[in-house]
């Protein structure tokens, strides 16, 4: 492990324009004194409760557990937060840096619109402006997040250049904050871009594997053989899996598959043949790339896991062995939201989707008395318009088609 600051072994560190450094390094210096103020865990934790509903419940998935025949799945979740996914956790955590800085003005991206609802949220609550980038593409899929967004207050500002999905939208973030730097806080919505970015939201994620922990102990006296979550910056499973490093447990992170990782419709930058080690938007990680370094446009049926870049401690975690990484392809993630609904009631989100199918194909080489947790990142709410295409729900077109006549 090299422990130069903001480094995970190799990766990490910090690479923006020098117009950017006095923000970040203003920022860093609020967050390493934050850190260490336990008047500032205390007002987190107490929002995490009475604001975002934690702890959220650890399920016992006992009808999948049942009809899969092997291992006991329980399930994390993270789909009942308020704004429905994880992405709350490290919003409200960077609000209340915000606050500390005395900055007025909050920017974010946003791929599945769960992190820019999050982000409107908090700033309706804490009274700061809000501006919102997000692809073109991702605003065509995921309308009601947008709906949600404007609703809250936020502007929502459409990106319309390269792939226009995330990446993009992380680009045109980063030209408003070079821009605007004084007044602007850039609310990054997932376990990466440059230090000390990476390290504060797994911090602030740290709440889901706590809590899992605490509650697999009490149901089940032991800790779990499996957990298993979905990696698309990355938040969500650095959140679970930090605190099980130094446990037997094995760690599996689940990257979009897409069409298949043979062409270049998916998202998965350990297993595509284009994910090489690169410097991209602040931070140094594994991306997907073409052969002169430019960043491959990627595919996913779940917006959120549509990134071609992954948090540098992920790349860390997966280059020392740590943490084991495999892919759901688009057709995987959807016949599993299906049985979950089917089986469990549960609508969980394409992105969490992917994780329930890695769970499914491990449950039935388990055992009765293993037990693999999954971390239900996010509801499925807003996959609605996704899920009745792929579904092809007539009643749900005939629906929308009456609505747009009125
Ligand atoms: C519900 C849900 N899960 C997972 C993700 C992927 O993000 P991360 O890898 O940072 O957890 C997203 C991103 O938008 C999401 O909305």
């Amino acid at each position: 492990m090299n422990f130069l600051k903001g480094y995970f072994g190799e990766f990490g560190g910090r690479y923006i324009p020098e117009v950017l450094i006095p923000a970040v390094d203003d920022f860093a210096k609020v967050w390493e004194e934050a850190k260490k103020d336990e008047q500032f865990w205390k007002e987190f934790l107490h929002l995490a409760q009475t604001y975002i509903g934690r702890p959220s419940p650890l399920y016992f998935a006992e009808n999948i557990s049942k009809e899969l025949g092997g291992a006991k799945i329980y399930v994390k979740r993270e789909d009942l937060n308020h704004t429905g996914a994880h992405k709350i956790n490290n919003c409200l955590g960077q609000a209340l840096l915000v606050k500390r800085m005395g900055k007025k003005r909050i920017i974010t991206e946003t791929g599945a619109g769960q992190n820019g609802v999050a982000v409107a949220t908090v700033c309706a609550k804490m009274g700061f402006d809000c501006t919102v980038y997000m692809g073109e593409d991702d605003i065509a899929r995921q309308r009601p997040n947008v709906f949600w967004m404007e609703r809250l207050g936020a502007k929502v500002v459409s990106v319309t250049s390269g792939t226009k999905t995330l990446k993009d939208a992380v680009n045109e973030a980063l030209r408003d904050w070079a821009t605007n730097v004084e007044n602007t806080h850039y609310m990054i919505g997932s376990a990466l871009g440059p230090a000390p970015f990476p390290e504060m939201v797994r911090e602030f994620q740290r709440i889901i594997g706590r809590e899992t922990k605490e509650q697999i102990l009490k149901a089940e006296g032991k800790l779990p053989n499996k957990i298993i979550a979905c990696v698309g910056g990355g938040s969500n499973s650095i959140g679970i899996f930090y605190d099980f490093l130094q446990d037997a447990v094995e760690l599996i992170g689940v990257e979009a598959g897409g069409k298949g990782i043979e062409g270049d419709e998916h998202a998965s930058r350990f297993f595509g043949k284009n994910g090489r080690t690169g410097i991209v938007q602040g931070y140094k990680s594994i991306f997907l790339q073409n052969k002169d370094g430019q960043i491959s446009s990627t595919h996913s049926v779940s917006a959120g896991l549509d990134y071609a870049g992954i948090g540098p401690e992920h790349a860390f975690l997966h280059a020392s062995g740590r943490v084991k990484y495999t892919y759901a392809t688009d057709d995987e993630a959807i016949d599993a939201l299906k049985k979950v609904m089917e089986k469990e009631g549960m609508i969980p989100a394409l992105e969490s989707s992917h994780a329930w199918a890695q769970a499914m194909k491990c449950a039935p080489k388990m055992s009765p008395d293993q037990i693999i947790v999954v971390n239900q990142s996010g509801r499925g709410d807003k996959d609605i318009f996704l899920i009745a295409d792929v579904l092809g729900d007539e009643a749900w077109f005939d629906f929308l088609a009456k609505k747009s006549k009125k």
